[in-house]
Formats: structure tokens, sequence, C-alpha cells
């Protein structure tokens, strides 16, 4: 599989793909959301957020950095670098122990911290269309290729 592209009519349809994303990847893995401001980079995250059954509110990490969610017995740190200045600040937040025992990360802004941040399993890239969003999935590796087939097939079946 080399990736996905899927067009979301709406802001709706951009949460209910966050909890597919949420489905698929079980809370755990890492991904970069790529767009400018405004794209729903966090509309998406929130969805993804709460389809792993988070029932609180979805923050905007954009002056906290990081966000952090404890659902059962699943992880997930939601992460806006946009703030940042440089890079390092990621090693001074000792960045690498959120990594451990594999939670699901999420990056909003990850360009920003380039040099700093592991090789994600998928970037997701937004695009503002007339009307909608246009995604592309990119997946790096064998576990971001596995949930980019289970989300075709799943979308091949909303479409059929
Ligand atoms: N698929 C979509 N189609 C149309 N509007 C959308 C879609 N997804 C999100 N939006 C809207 O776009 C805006 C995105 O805001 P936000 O998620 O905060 O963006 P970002 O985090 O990328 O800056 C929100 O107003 C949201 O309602
Ligand atoms: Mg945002």
């Amino acid at each position: 599989m080399s990736g996905l592209n899927l067009f979301l009519a709406d802001e709706a349809a951009m949460v209910a793909f966050g909890g597919q994303l949420a489905r698929v990847t079980g809370g755990r893995g890492i991904i970069f959301l790529e767009g400018d401001l405004g794209a729903g980079k966090t509309t998406l995250s929130r969805g993804l957020i709460r389809g792993l059954g988070h029932t609180g509110a979805v923050k905007s990490p954009t002056f906290t950095v990081v966000e952090p969610y404890e659902i059962g017995d699943v992880r997930a740190f939601h992460f806006d670098l946009y703030r940042l200045v440089d890079p390092e600040e990621l090693e001074f937040m000792g960045i690498r122990d959120y990594f451990e025992d594999d939670p699901l990360c999420l990056f909003e802004w990850p360009q920003k911290g380039a040099g700093v941040l592991p090789k994600p399993d998928l970037t997701i890239t937004i695009s503002p269309q007339a009307s909608g969003r246009s995604l592309v999935l990119s997946p790096q590796g064998a576990r971001g290729d596995a949930w980019c087939v289970a989300l075709a097939e799943y979308y091949k079946q909303q479409a059929g």
C-alpha cells in the first residue's frame, strides 16, 4: 500500500475519520498532521481522541505544547509544536519519554520538531478545498501501511 487519498466534505466527516483512525491504530503509534492554520488538524485529533473513548473536552494544545489523555489502558499525547522556537525545546521536555510503551502520539506542526522527532508511522496532509478537505495519507513502514489498508477497506465499503 503506497498511501490513501480521501475527501471529507464537512467537520462531521473529519471527526468520523478520526474515529476510524482510533479503530485501526488501537491507540498506538506516531501520526504527523500537516496543513495550515484552520486545515482541521485539531478537529481530526478531537475525533481520534474521542474515538479512543475520551468523553471530555479535547483542547487545542497550542499553548501547552502537549495534552495527555489516559483512557482505560490507552494513553494518548496530543502535541502542537506551532509555538516551538527551536526543535531542541523537545529535548528539554524529555520528548523521548513520551514514546515509551508505544502510546498514540499525534503531532500538529511536526515540521517544527524536525531533527528531534522520530519517523512517524503515518503522515496526514490536509488541504482545504472550496468546500471540505482533501487528505493525503502517507504511511512510512509496515504499521502505517496496515492502517491505510484497513482505512481503504472501510471507505471503499462506505462508497459502495
Ligand atoms: N472536512 C472538513 N470540511 C469542512 N470544514 C472542516 C472540515 N474539517 C474541519 N473543518 C473546519 O475547519 C476548521 C479547522 O479548525 P482546526 O481543526 O482548529 O484547524 P487546525 O488545527 O488545523 O488549525 C474548523 O472550523 C472546522 O469546523
Ligand atoms: Mg490546531
